[in-house]
């Protein structure tokens, strides 16, 4: 999907994140699964992750609250000027009603029309997009988009080639219209649903329903092939890079930042090989959350201008891939 430029622009205002308190280390999969510290660290970049525990009430809407409540407060955005809420989830809270609405109805945000999405990993990249098209048509002035997934809860722990890989987290960046520089210069969306069985959670919604004969508990956990998706992840980021930077007439050394989706630091340092991207100009958290899919680039965005690394006026690349498949690029002037 092409985007077009439109008369006004979206700028992204600020951006927040929320991770659950519970650490959970590489060490403590090995008293479960045959695995060890060592393979995950060298294999992934992975040294803990976060887990949710509702006990403590952190869910995925709870997480989408504080990281949204950062990104409103740091924006100067209060919740009543919202007109559109959107959090990018394959692990909602409920399926009905959804995470956005039930946000809408915590932040007290009367005027925004509210929804999940569901594009795996790339939610929260496909969401800024929707929001900047309401936006840059004129249609509406602010708009929240989280990407949040408390993964832990569809992850079987006894499947040592998923279980070590993910996390639970939530990111989220605040939208508003602008006529100025500082706007999201280009968008490019993908997917291709002829690669789905790569990356999937099979049984436990409609297909096959938990009270199904055929339903196995097993297969509603998420299932990858994951030495296919490592390369189809590669190549589609950097076509998907190379088309933004194509749009905007830009090339990787006008980029003053560059954030990957973070499933693997080897995924990740081979993106920023092939764009000649050195180690300074990209950031990583995957050695601290895991892969938390669509939480991982506004929560590494957010990281990063908390660090100083992206400032007012940086130009910003954020690729993501993900189940579906989908994948997609942004090119930010910040
Ligand atoms: O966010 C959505 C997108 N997701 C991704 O981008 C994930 C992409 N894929 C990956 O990150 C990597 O493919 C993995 C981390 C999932 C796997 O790494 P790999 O280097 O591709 O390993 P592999 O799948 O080729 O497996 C190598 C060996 C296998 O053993 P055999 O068959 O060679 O005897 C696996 O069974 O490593 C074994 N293995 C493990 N060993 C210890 C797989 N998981 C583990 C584990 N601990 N946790």
């Amino acid at each position: 999907m092409v985007e077009t430029r439109l008369p006004y622009g979206s700028q992204v205002l600020a951006t927040g994140a929320h991770f659950p308190r519970k650490v959970m280390k590489n060490v403590e999969f090995e008293s479960f699964v045959e695995t060890s510290d060592e393979w995950i660290k060298s294999r992934t970049g992975i040294e803990s992750r976060r887990i949710a525990d509702p006990a403590l009430g952190e869910t995925t809407l709870t997480l989408s609250l504080e990281a949204a409540r950062v990104a409103l407060d740091r924006a100067g955005v209060r919740p009543d000027q919202l007109e559109f809420i959107v959090v990018g989830t394959v692990t909602p809270d409920t399926i009905m009603p959804s995470t956005a609405t039930q946000l809408q109805a915590l932040l007290g945000a009367p005027k925004a029309f509210a929804f999940d999405l569901s594009a795996a990993c790339s939610g929260f990249l496909y969401g800024m997009s929707i929001a900047d098209q309401y936006i840059s048509a004129g249609r509406i002035g602010h708009a929240l988009v989280i990407g949040a997934e408390t993964l832990s809860t569809v992850i079987n722990w006894r499947d040592r080639t998923t279980c070590v890989l993910f996390g639970d987290g939530a990111g989220a960046a605040v939208l508003g219209r602008t006529e100025g520089e500082r706007r999201i210069l280009s968008t490019r969306l993908y997917s291709d649903g002829q690669y789905g069985d790569l990356l999937s959670i099979p049984h436990g919604c409609s297909k096959v329903p938990v009270y199904s004969p055929e339903y196995r508990l097993d297969l509603a956990k998420i299932q990858m092939k994951g030495r296919e998706i490592f390369k189809l992840a590669i190549r589609n980021m950097l076509d998907a890079s190379a088309s933004v930077l194509s749009d905007a007439g830009m090339t990787t050394a006008d980029v003053d930042f560059f954030i990957f989706h973070q499933a693997n630091i080897r995924i990740i340092d081979m993106c920023a090989k092939s764009l000649n991207v050195p180690p300074e100009k990209t950031w990583v958290n995957v050695d601290k959350y895991g892969n938390t899919s669509a939480a991982t680039l506004p929560a590494c965005l957010y990281e990063a201008q908390m660090a100083g690394k992206v400032k007012e006026g940086d130009t910003v690349l954020m690729a993501t891939f993900g189940g579906g498949l989908t994948w997609g690029a942004s090119l930010i002037r910040i």
